[in-house]
């Protein structure tokens, strides 16, 4: 049977190991997926160098590429990786957050011709960032902290930033919380947020104030079906992958209900 995971400092709730376990079960393939939540994940690379493939979430998307013996082109320009394929005993890395978003964007909007804010500035705001610059050069980067930003071309802090965020076109929010307040009229912007769980509060403000919405479900489908494709170079039942997640969601919903 192989082994998958995904590393990540909290990944009790995520919805990855139901999504790739419905998965494989539907194209019968032997394998399992399991979250891995450490502080740290360098004691336990060792462990990591047995499993066939993993995926890797907040805060390590960055720092583990020094820790890998291969990275993909790529990965090198973003500078982050969310896929680690063991070939051979070496650990490669691959990014499929860039083209996961960019998928789970063409499914609504045309993202070309856009002015683009993008909250945060991150692994997966890098792996975005890169995936939407070939279609859009009009990319704004907005961040806490200034010397994380220095990546992209065009730059703003969020206390610049204010109520000009009513002048993007689209809205995406890369980071685990809500950056700042929507409290404009927003009709006709889109908002995306890469956070897939409820009490998404920027969302609601958004929606609240006519934006179209969208959370991270998307994304998170699009980014593993091409993370199991680097895995096996076959193509995902994604169908089963959305039913494995909602599933997984609900198991959340239940837990958290129990645990009151
Ligand atoms: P990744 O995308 O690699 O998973 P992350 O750790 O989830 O990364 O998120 C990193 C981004 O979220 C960064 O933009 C970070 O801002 P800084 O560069 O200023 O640290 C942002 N972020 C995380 N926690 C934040 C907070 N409490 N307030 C504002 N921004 C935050």
């Amino acid at each position: 049977m192989k082994k998958f995971g995904l590393l990540g400092s909290d990944v009790s709730k995520s919805l990855s190991p139901s999504m790739h376990t419905a998965n494989f079960k539907s194209l019968s393939i032997e394998a399992a997926y399991k979250a891995i939540s450490v502080s740290d994940f360098k004691a336990i690379m060792p462990y990591l160098r047995k499993l066939d493939g993993f995926n890797v979430t907040t805060p390590f998307k960055e720092t583990i590429i020094e820790y890998l013996d291969e990275i993909n082109n790529e990965c090198i320009e973003i500078g982050a990786i969310n896929t680690v394929k063991n070939i051979n005993g070496k650990l490669v890395g691959f990014n499929t957050d860039g083209i996961g978003f960019l998928e789970s964007v063409n499914e609504v909007c045309d993202i070309t011709n856009k002015k683009v804010l993008l909250i945060g500035a991150g692994g997966a705001a890098k792996a975005i960032y890169h995936a939407l610059k070939k279609f859009n050069d009009d990319i704004t980067v907005c961040n806490r902290t200034a010397k994380n930003i220095l990546f992209a071309d065009e730059y703003i802090l969020y206390k610049d930033l204010k109520d000009s965020y009513t002048e993007y076109d689209i809205l995406i929010n890369t980071t685990p919380i809500d950056p700042f307040e929507i409290k404009h009229d927003m009709s006709g912007k889109y908002v995306f947020d890469i956070r897939y769980h409820t009490n998404n509060v920027f969302l609601e403000q958004a929606s609240k104030n006519g934006a179209k919405a969208i959370n991270g479900v998307s994304m998170l489908i699009n980014q593993g079906a091409h993370a199991f494709n680097i895995w096996y170079g076959k193509t995902p039942d994604k169908k089963a992958m959305y039913q494995g997640a909602v599933n997984g969601f609900l198991k959340v919903v239940e837990d958290s209900v129990s645990e009151q």
